[in-house]
């Protein structure tokens, strides 16, 4: 069934546990990950990204999703990430999202206050729940400006201000996959964790070290992250099984391997994090 973050991350705050938030790039991926997070009884947080609903369209996205949804065993989130946009935020919640990301964390500190307040005030008379940023993470290509620390009386402050359902900190991570190993700055997540009382969420999780993705789950990160650890093997499938069937121009043919690289991709996540009940 359809669940908020609420649904989903209030009983794991005091639990080292949390719930993988996958990307799902574009619509026939939806199925495939919604099966995945079945086969693994695991609940699921599915991420939609604006350049996905630039690609697939919100109307299809939604009605897609909502009867997958329905029928399902798990809670599944469907949730907008990283809305720089306020209408547009807006706008995914009138559609039918159970949750949002409103992202301005770029934003001087007042500024994503008043903007993040704004959200909230929208979204949860409708019983969406809003994920914000304080601080920010970057992407590994440094596209976007360089990134920023969460300060752990900032975190509480903005967490207390807005009224938030679930906060994404920076604490080392960063979007894309890493060309070194990132070092994780715990002792900050540790500081913000006894200051702030709302699920955290570590964003830019992929190429985190499986130690360093169970270690901050005890430490009040609820959810975690990945989209680029599903795009990359997603691609790699198409290339090797293109080197393999130079001639093949089946679209379903080509793309099966690269489901199912997804797929095993997503279920590593799952178990890594302990949601493996059905296995
Ligand atoms: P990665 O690029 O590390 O997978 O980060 C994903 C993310 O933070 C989506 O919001
Ligand atoms: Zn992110
Ligand atoms: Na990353």
């Amino acid at each position: 069934p359809l669940a908020t973050l609420n649904d989903v991350l209030t009983e794991l705050k005091d639990k080292p546990a949390a719930i993988g938030a996958f990307n799902a790039h574009y619509l026939d991926i939806i199925p495939h990950l919604i099966k995945a997070a079945e086969s693994q009884q695991a609940p699921l947080i599915m991420q939609i990204t604006e350049a996905t609903l630039q690609n697939s369209g919100i109307d299809n996205v939604i009605s897609l999703s909502m009867r997958l949804i329905e029928k399902s065993s798990i809670p599944i989130v469907i949730h907008y990430d990283h809305g720089k946009d306020i209408d547009r935020v807006k706008a995914c919640i009138d559609a039918g999202f159970s949750s949002v990301m409103y992202d301005g964390s770029k934003l001087p500190y007042e500024e994503n206050v008043k903007r993040t307040k704004e959200i909230v005030a929208y979204a949860r008379p409708k019983g969406v729940s809003v994920e914000a940023e304080i601080g920010h993470v970057g992407t590994v290509s440094g596209e976007g400006g360089d990134a920023f620390y969460t300060h752990p009386d900032n975190a509480s402050e903005f967490a207390r201000i807005t009224n938030v359902d679930a906060l994404a900190v920076s604490i080392g991570t960063q979007h894309g996959l890493y060309k070194d190993t990132p070092k994780l700055d715990i002792e900050r997540l540790k500081s913000i964790h006894r200051k702030v009382d709302v699920p955290l969420v570590l964003h830019g999780a992929s190429g985190v070290p499986d130690e360093d993705i169970k270690k901050v789950t005890a430490y009040g990160i609820c959810k975690i992250n990945i989209a680029s650890e599903l795009k990359a093997p997603w691609a790699q499938a198409i290339r090797d099984f293109q080197k393999e069937n130079p001639d093949e121009y089946d679209p379903r043919k080509i793309l099966e391997p690269a489901h199912k690289a997804y797929v095993k991709a997503v279920k590593e996540k799952m178990s890594l994090l302990g949601w493996n009940h059905a296995a």
